[in-house]
């Protein structure tokens, strides 16, 4: 997998030295803003989603400075879900990305602030003329976003997960599979589709790209909770063993460790095929799928 490693971090590249563009530097009246906005976003992390939505654009030949700007937004998106997602409110972690996680190195307020304005920002930066050249394009992504990041995309998944706490992770498969889609889901199907939004692409190849999203999406949360359970903090740079102890809903805690891995590589296996066509020029998608299931952290 030479090949999807340089792709990976080319597109980290790219992607952290478009974000350094966008977030303000830290000076001036809201300083420890720019500065925790910063914190969490140059922090690490592996740039998943946008790395998808470059290789999506890439599929249908769509210019990078073109999707650049998205790509940047959803990694925004992204870094305001973990900021939050840490809280006290919610996860209550320490560690993220190897580091003190936003609310511990700043405070609460914050660390919603930072939030509040890397959400806000990502639409900025789809929705400014500098970002895709055509409007109505423009105004298609926004819309996607703005239905992927919502109540019926990743804040209702999260608002399902901490319920699913309360009743100590009593949920059946489906409801687990319909919280994940969301929860986690609703991210990266933006990000996989985003490139044939830009392209205008054929029905056919949205559909091909929707169910191969709903398939990296969901496996993308069963190997995150296999992760929680088997790696260790220092692999991961992030707590582990969390989820048990929170009684979150997960294949993990549901099916255990063995069966939630077999059925996350099978998922995967049903996300290659569904990329036939494409052919060749899908073999990034291909790898990062099943990095997706074989990665440590
Ligand atoms: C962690 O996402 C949160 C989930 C949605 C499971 P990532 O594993 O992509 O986190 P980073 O961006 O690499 O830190
Ligand atoms: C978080 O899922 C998904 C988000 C929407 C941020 P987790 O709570 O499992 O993510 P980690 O394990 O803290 O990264
Ligand atoms: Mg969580
Ligand atoms: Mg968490
Ligand atoms: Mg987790």
């Amino acid at each position: 997998m030479a090949n999807l490693d340089d792709a990976l971090r080319e597109a980290a590249a790219t992607i952290i030295s478009a974000l350094t563009r966008y977030i303000p530097a830290p000076e001036g009246a809201q300083k420890r803003l720019f500065e925790a906005m910063r914190y969490s976003t140059f922090a690490g992390g592996k740039r998943l989603r946008p790395f998808l939505v470059l290789a999506g654009a890439d599929l249908f030949g769509v210019p990078r400075a073109h999707a650049l700007p998205t790509a940047a937004a959803i990694e925004m998106v992204h870094t305001y879900s973990l900021v939050h997602d840490d809280l006290p409110a919610m996860d209550n972690d320490d560690l993220r990305r190897r580091q003190p996680t936003c609310h511990k190195k700043f405070d609460e307020a914050t660390a919603i602030l930072t939030g509040d304005s890397l959400l806000t920002l990502a639409f900025e930066a789809i929705a400014a003329s500098s970002g895709h050249p055509d409007p109505a394009v423009r105004a298609d992504l926004v819309h996607a976003l703005a239905i992927a990041a919502g109540a019926e995309g990743m804040a209702g998944g999260q608002m399902i997960d901490l319920e699913a706490e309360k009743k100590n992770g009593a949920l059946d498969l489906d409801a687990i599979i319909h919280l994940q889609r969301l929860k986690t889901g609703a991210l990266i199907r933006f990000s996989c589709e985003a490139g044939a939004i830009m392209a205008r692409a054929r029905d056919e190849h949205r559909r091909a790209l929707r169910i191969y999203a709903a398939c990296i999406g969901l496996a993308f949360q069963i190997t995150d909770d296999l992760l929680d359970h088997e790696s260790t903090a220092e692999q991961l740079g992030k707590a582990v063993g969390k989820d048990a102890k929170a009684g979150k809903a997960t294949f993990v805690q549901l099916l255990g460790a063995d069966e939630a891995r077999r059925r996350a590589h099978a998922i995967i296996d049903e996300a290659e095929a569904v990329l036939s066509p494409f052919g060749s020029k899908s073999a990034l998608l291909r790898d990062v799928a099943r990095y997706i299931v074989e990665r440590k952290n």
